[in-house]
């Protein structure tokens, strides 16, 4: 389904009303705070100490990551410029029907669902031969530099991450080698979610929890508005300078056989100021198979919670249903 830009409606003329087609206005927008009306913190991973412990927690921001600051101040300012290409640039990667990626949104299978309040671009970016001719190969230069390097920085943090998790677990190493190998599979996703007249009545991104094994995520500016939902409360994320934040998604919860929960999450936005962020979705190969790792449910004595499946059947019975909190990952038991 082909969807309308929000940034060029909120562009083209001041609107004071939501059309009906944004207004969800069921959810509950608020940002939790516990009694004393703290924001609970998120855990941070020290990658510098990484190497001694690794914290079990699934979602959390990412210091000491190695990526030079100013290198990602360039990637955040290269982004913000891909959303402010004129129109007729961005119609040019606009997703087609039944296509995913490009820009637009990703999950409307019908003209009647309620759509986000936001512009996203998805593209795959590794196994770099799987890349859509007409999407990354077309950006313009510096920026696809700035991206092929981006993308190799943050795969190899993933990459640590996920062994690390592997080993907290005593799963066999090359369990974890064999499906996070060098055909590991790799998307990105761009996220504009433009001011609102009236953010109360919208969403900027659907409750969901991610369905990859990782997802490292690029606050773009610091404007406020993720969300992660904890203890059946939503809790706002609050932005560490240069650090990433970190998404246990559902494939490692499949593969830890639940021990990592993924973590559900939305965006929220605001009247006055856009909001925009980069996710880096990290997958095991596409003919890799996502199951509860062999050696874990063995040591454990479990049985597997998950049934298992080749990656690209994972993602294609996820790109033909709605996104609905973690219901992709129920289906899966
Ligand atoms: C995402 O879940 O893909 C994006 C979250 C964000 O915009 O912070
Ligand atoms: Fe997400």
């Amino acid at each position: 389904i082909i969807v309308p830009s929000v940034q060029e409606m909120v562009e083209e003329k001041v609107i004071t009303t939501v059309p009906p087609r944004y207004v969800q206005s069921d959810q509950d927008k608020s940002g939790a705070t516990d009694d004393s009306g703290l924001i609970p913190d998120i855990p941070v991973i020290d990658m510098k100490r990484l190497c001694s412990s690794a914290a079990k927690d699934s979602d959390s921001e990412l210091v000491n990551h190695g990526i030079d600051p100013t290198f990602l101040d360039k990637t955040k300012l290269e982004t913000h410029d891909l959303f402010s290409l004129p129109m007729e640039e961005k119609k040019k990667f606009w997703q087609k029907p039944d296509e995913m990626e490009g820009f637009g949104q990703a999950f409307v299978l019908s003209e009647d669902q309620k759509l986000d309040w936001a512009d996203i671009f998805f593209f795959t970016m590794q196994p770099a031969q799987l890349r859509k001719p007409h999407l990354f190969p077309k950006l313009p230069l510096p920026f696809r530099d700035t991206l092929e390097m981006y993308s190799a920085q943050v795969k190899s943090i993933a990459k640590i991450l996920i062994a690390k998790m592997g080993e907290a677990l005593e799963i066999k190493p090359e369990e974890i080698e064999e499906r996070f190998g060098d055909d590991m599979f790799q998307s990105m996703r761009m996220n504009y979610y433009p001011p609102c007249p009236e953010p109360n009545q919208v969403i900027g991104l659907t409750p969901h929890s991610d369905a990859v094994a990782l997802t490292i995520l690029l606050q773009v500016n610091d404007v406020e508005g993720l969300q992660i939902k904890k203890d059946g409360k939503w809790v706002f994320v609050k932005p560490l300078p240069n650090a990433f934040i970190v998404n246990v998604g559902d494939v490692l919860e499949i593969i830890t056989n639940g021990i990592y929960k993924s973590i559900e999450h939305r965006v929220v936005v605001n009247s006055e100021k856009e909001r925009l962020s980069f996710a880096t979705f990290h997958n095991p190969g596409l003919n890799k198979e996502i199951s509860p790792a062999k050696s874990l449910v063995e040591k454990r004595k479990k049985r597997a919670k998950f049934k298992s499946l080749i990656t690209k059947d994972y993602l294609k019975g996820l790109f033909s249903r709605e996104l609905y909190g973690k219901a992709y990952l129920d289906a899966m038991r």
